[in-house]
């Protein structure tokens, strides 16, 4: 759900339950569910933003009934999978987006980690406003689930930007590959995320779950892109990713009042093998443009169970149902430590 259209339902939301505090009937595990991200989770918040990278045109959306949303996938993404029950929640997601603030600004006006905090911030201002009370706001918002998927944009659309690979290896419109190594560039990333996951717990948030970023360099457009130099990338990213559980565990010792959890992504595509070797991995589904998004109005392929990847860069549905699947319930700790969101949820 885009960002404006879940504000409004969250309002009334709020407004609602004032009268009814303890209804019980099919309830989700948690009340209420915020995703943070790029396009992996991004439902629509693109659409009405000046900038290049949207998913609202055909053959985006093929398989919802009423087709495109602006998601970019045929299907349902991970953040969509993992909520289907909770129906109340805002999702600030915005594809291109990352966790530095310049990331995927070539791309026009994409919504950055720290500027999706900040919408957070503005919508929990509403919520006390409402609420008539700051106490009541925290007891509710403490028992929401937070997701937060981002940082493959801070190496495709910043680090080694993919828009003309050429950047990569001359003069760029972002500067971070003249002035970090690859290990130096993970350590500033993590620096930075941590204090937008600090931030996010300042407002209230107590159940995190952050993805890590999976194996980039072997998505199409960037194979197509980088040839096998792509493994670089790869190698680059996972020095970030790696930083993560680490990360995990120090918020969770220095927080006792809160839990985050990381999601490798990772772990889950590398034990997904025997799904993936049933899929096509190289091609995408869709006709793609050079820069890796569908071309507007050709037509999907047909099996679309058959594809993992929809267009140059993002997973069909069928794989965002396995992933969800293992971050949701793992079936070892490669996939969700030190929990899985279901376990996330059942937390005190
Ligand atoms: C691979 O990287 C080298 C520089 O390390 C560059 O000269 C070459 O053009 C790259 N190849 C591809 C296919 O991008
Ligand atoms: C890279 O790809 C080229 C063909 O595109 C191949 O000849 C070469 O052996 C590859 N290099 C490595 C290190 O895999
Ligand atoms: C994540 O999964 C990868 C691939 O299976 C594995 O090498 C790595 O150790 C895992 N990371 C953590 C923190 O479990």
């Amino acid at each position: 759900m885009a960002f404006d259209d879940a504000l409004r339902i969250i309002l009334s939301f709020f407004l609602f339950t004032k009268y009814l505090q303890n209804s019980v009937q099919g309830e989700p595990q948690v009340p209420c569910y915020f995703i943070f991200g790029d396009s992996f989770a991004d439902s629509g918040n693109n659409n009405n933003l000046d900038v290049d990278l949207r998913a609202n045109y055909s053959p985006y959306g093929v398989d919802f009934p009423k087709g495109p949303t602006g998601r970019y996938t045929n299907g349902r993404t991970v953040a969509d999978i993992i909520g289907k029950d909770i129906l109340k929640g805002v999702n600030y997601a915005s594809g291109g987006s990352g966790i530095r603030d310049e990331t995927g600004k070539e791309l026009g006006d994409v919504v950055s980690l720290n500027e999706q905090l900040g919408n957070h911030f503005t919508v929990l201002s509403k919520i006390s406003a409402i609420l008539n009370s700051e106490s009541a706001s925290r007891d509710y918002l403490q028992k929401c689930i937070y997701i937060v998927i981002i940082g493959t944009n801070d190496y495709l659309n910043n680090y080694f930007s993919y828009q003309n690979k050429n950047d990569y290896f001359g003069p760029s419109f972002y500067q971070t590959s003249t002035m970090y190594t690859p290990q130096q560039y993970a350590n500033v990333l993590v620096k930075q995320y941590s204090k937008q996951l600090k931030r996010l717990r300042s407002y209230g948030a107590r159940k995190v779950a952050i993805f890590g970023v999976g194996l980039i360099g072997q998505l199409p457009t960037i194979v197509r892109t980088f040839g096998n130099n792509s493994s670089m990338i790869d190698a680059a990213a996972q020095l970030f990713s790696r930083k993560l559980l680490p990360l995990v565990t120090s918020l969770n010792k220095k927080f006792t009042n809160a839990k985050f959890t990381y999601i490798n992504t990772t772990g889950i595509v590398t034990t997904s093998a025997p799904l993936l070797a049933h899929l096509n991995t190289k091609d995408s589904c869709c006709k793609l443009r050079s820069d890796g998004s569908c071309i507007e109005g050709s037509t999907p392929c047909l099996l679309r169970t058959h594809y993992a990847f929809f267009d140059g860069f993002h997973p069909t549905e069928a794989v965002n149902v396995a992933s969800a699947g293992k971050a949701y319930n793992k079936l070892s700790p490669l996939h969700a430590s030190p929990y899985d969101i279901c376990q996330l949820a059942q937390l005190p």
